[in-house]
């Protein structure tokens, strides 16, 4: 049985006092025990948002990181500072971050491989964008951000994984995937990691839906048998929408 996981990335959205009213909101509510439950917050609010979330079930995730342990990276956050803050998970190769940060599979395989070394759970994101999916590409385009992003990455750290699809077209947007075309791609996900994983791996690797996920179509994708979870932006920053979502 895969446990459900529903992670809230706030984005680049949320000053430390607004972060620390926003979890609060969230920790005050009665959440489903049986989801697990992530936020994933700016670096500037994660070591506060850790204290509040002591002896909660709720998980703490951090966006992106460097591979490097340390070194002359400016501007950059390693592995070591997040884990020292006592960060579970980690948002690797985000498509926003893919987009405006030239992020590219080598550099998400990268920090995949460093995040595992350093016991923080990636959460890895793939997706194609709607021109893609138009000329009928996707699984192509997903396929290769699957295999190229977990080069070299073995099986027994592959099932700290979470994969989340999350197709372009549908972030920020309000067209959320159908949740008939988010299970067939889920399902392909889950077909490419058993060819290169085993059975085993295949039913254990749980796979987030992303894209415009709100309180009122949680439950549709949910039912759906692929789909183990979501990554939800917009809805995530309202302490109600993000407590209806986990609670499906
Ligand atoms: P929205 O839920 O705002 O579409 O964002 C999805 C997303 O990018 C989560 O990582």
């Amino acid at each position: 049985m895969r446990v459900p996981i529903v992670a809230g990335n706030w984005k680049m959205n949320n000053t430390i006092s607004e972060s620390l009213t926003l979890i609060s909101e969230i920790k005050e509510q009665n959440l489903n025990e049986n989801v697990e439950t992530v936020v994933a917050v700016p670096y500037t609010s994660l070591s506060e948002v850790k204290k509040v979330l002591e002896g909660t079930n709720i998980k703490l995730a951090a966006q992106n990181m460097h591979w490097e342990d340390k070194g002359a990276f400016t501007g950059e956050v390693s592995p070591l500072m997040l884990k020292e803050i006592g960060v579970d998970y980690c948002i690797i190769g985000h498509s926003e971050r893919r987009k405006y940060f030239n992020e590219i599979d080598e550099t998400v395989n990268k920090k995949i491989e460093s995040a595992l070394n350093n016991n923080i759970k990636p959460i890895v994101c793939v997706g194609e964008t709607l021109e893609e999916r138009e000329s009928g590409r996707e699984e192509e385009i997903v396929g290769r951000q699957i295999l190229k992003g977990l080069q070299d990455i073995d099986k027994k750290s592959v099932k700290d994984i979470i994969i989340a699809y999350e197709p372009i077209w549908a972030i920020g947007t309000g067209k959320t995937a159908s949740s008939n075309d988010a299970n067939k791609m889920c399902s392909f996900i889950r077909k490419t990691i058993a060819d290169k994983y085993g059975e085993e791996i295949k039913e254990s690797i749980r796979i987030q839906y992303g894209g415009s996920v709100k309180p009122n179509n949680i439950r549709e994708l949910m039912n759906k048998d692929n789909i183990d979870g979501a990554l939800v932006g917009g809805a995530s920053l309202r302490a109600e929408d993000f407590i209806k979502i986990v609670n499906y």
